[in-house]
């Protein structure tokens, strides 16, 4: 079979299953420009699925701000209360929340992704190869931003359909290549099985489509709403970009995440001097500290774990969003609520990177420093996080550190060598 472009592509693979169609999807209006009309601010989109009507409370992704449609406009067609699947429609809203192209704007129950880092199945078309860590243009909906692959797991020959399971650094036309990718700042994904037009991609190298993509296994969070009626966001007038340009960096959150023992805060605290040494903004918060003050009235219930990382999450995403590079060292065993701290991090237009401080359980159960493994094992600490507690390994961590086989000094090394290059002030978002 010969395919001509990554836009046939994506249709073949979308007419493979049987769909439902667009209008009973959950909505993605997908946001192509703010005009100013009439003294109004007017959202012009596309609806790709679902309905929008007016009344409707709408988040709009990835600020993850929400308020309410006031009206919905047209183009020659009296104005209607309600729009579906198909449309292209201009929206005004109640509360005048930041939103720009490439926002896409949803219902509160039905959220789509944020991320900055995905799996696709991706098809080339090109004969230029595709190169693991190349900058490529990635254009999903009315988003545009650069991205590079940062692996490719498996491939499949179009062709003969033959599977290869092998790690590789390059992809040839007509191969389909199953891929992580990471983008350059926040992109809106859902995944291609549950939601098609949000869950497609292509890859443009040069101004020429070279592949197109689909995504799977993106994980839904929850997303928090505010509780409380009459507030308003007020948007800053500095932007990230300026506060990058006067300290040189950009704000990030650098996560980490492991066992009890495991070497979370030795690392924290070496990879926070190293960043200060070079000038940077940066700020450990950690987990024994941390519940000291702000998080004192929490225990270790899973419940309270969810709210200690959720409170941790919404800090650290202030303080980037002020400039820093805020370390955070906490367990936090739960991937999805990783997951969010990662969305949190997004919506502040910081970067994020999620390490993995890894050391077998056996291994920070010998060093034990607190003593609290052997009172976990006493029965004197219940919930104890790898003995009567899960801890859930990040399944794809930007970076891993072994520290039952590195030094400090060389986990520190492995840190700066992937950080260093992202918190570059000119990878800043505006
Ligand atoms: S998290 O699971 O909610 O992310 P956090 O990192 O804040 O945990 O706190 C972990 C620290 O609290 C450990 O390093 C340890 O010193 C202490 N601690 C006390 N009780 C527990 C427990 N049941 N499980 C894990 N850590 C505990």
């Amino acid at each position: 079979m010969k395919w001509y472009c990554a836009a046939t592509v994506l249709e073949a693979l979308d007419a493979l299953e049987t769909k439902r169609t667009d209008v009973d999807l959950p909505l993605r209006f997908c946001v192509q420009d703010v005009y100013r009309f009439d003294g109004r601010r007017i959202i012009a989109g596309r609806i790709e699925t679902g309905k929008l009507r007016v009344g409707d409370q709408l988040v709009f992704s990835p600020a993850n701000k929400s308020s309410v449609v006031a009206t919905i406009e047209r183009w020659n067609v009296p104005a209607n209360d309600l729009a579906i699947a198909g449309d292209s429609v201009g929206v005004t809203l109640s509360e005048q929340i930041f939103v720009e192209r490439g926002y896409v704007a949803s219902h509160e129950s039905e959220t789509p992704i944020e991320t900055n880092r995905f799996h696709a199945d991706l098809f080339w078309i090109v004969r230029e190869p595709l190169r693991v860590g190349h900058p490529y243009d990635l254009r999903l909906a009315t988003q545009e931003l650069k991205c590079e692959i940062v692996s490719i797991e498996e491939m499949m020959n179009s062709s003969t359909l033959e599977r290869k399971i092998d790690q590789r650094e390059q992809l040839e036309r007509n191969e389909v290549g199953r891929l992580t990718i990471q983008t350059r700042g926040p992109l809106v994904i859902d995944n291609h099985d549950r939601i098609p037009n949000l869950g497609r991609f292509v890859l443009v190298d040069d101004g020429q489509i070279c592949g197109g993509g689909t995504i799977f296994g993106g994980v839904y969070t929850d997303r928090q709403v505010a509780k409380s009626k009459n507030i308003f966001w007020s948007e800053g007038k500095i932007t990230a970009r300026a506060r990058a340009a006067r300290s040189g960096h950009r704000g990030a959150v650098i996560w980490f995440t492991g066992l009890s023992g495991a070497g979370k805060s030795t690392i924290a605290q070496a990879l926070e001097r190293e960043l200060f040494h070079r000038a940077m903004h940066t700020y450990v918060l950690d987990g024994d500290n941390i519940r000291h003050g702000l998080n004192s009235n929490l225990g270790f219930s899973p419940e309270d774990r969810v709210e200690n990382i959720r409170r941790v999450s919404e800090v650290a995403k202030l303080m980037a969003d002020a400039g820093a590079v805020v370390i955070t060292a906490f367990i936090s065993p739960y991937r999805m609520d990783r997951r969010r701290a990662r969305e949190i991090a997004l919506e502040g237009n910081a970067e994020f990177v999620e390490v993995f401080v890894d050391a077998p359980l056996e291994v920070c159960e010998t060093r034990d420093p607190k003593n609290l493994y052997k009172k976990a094992r006493a029965g004197e600490i219940r919930d104890f996080t790898g003995i009567g507690a899960p801890y859930e390994a990040p399944e794809d961590p930007e970076i891993v550190v072994h520290t039952d086989q590195q030094t400090v000094d060389e986990s520190v090394a492995t840190i700066l060598e992937q950080l260093l290059p992202r918190l570059r002030a000119e990878e800043a978002n505006e």
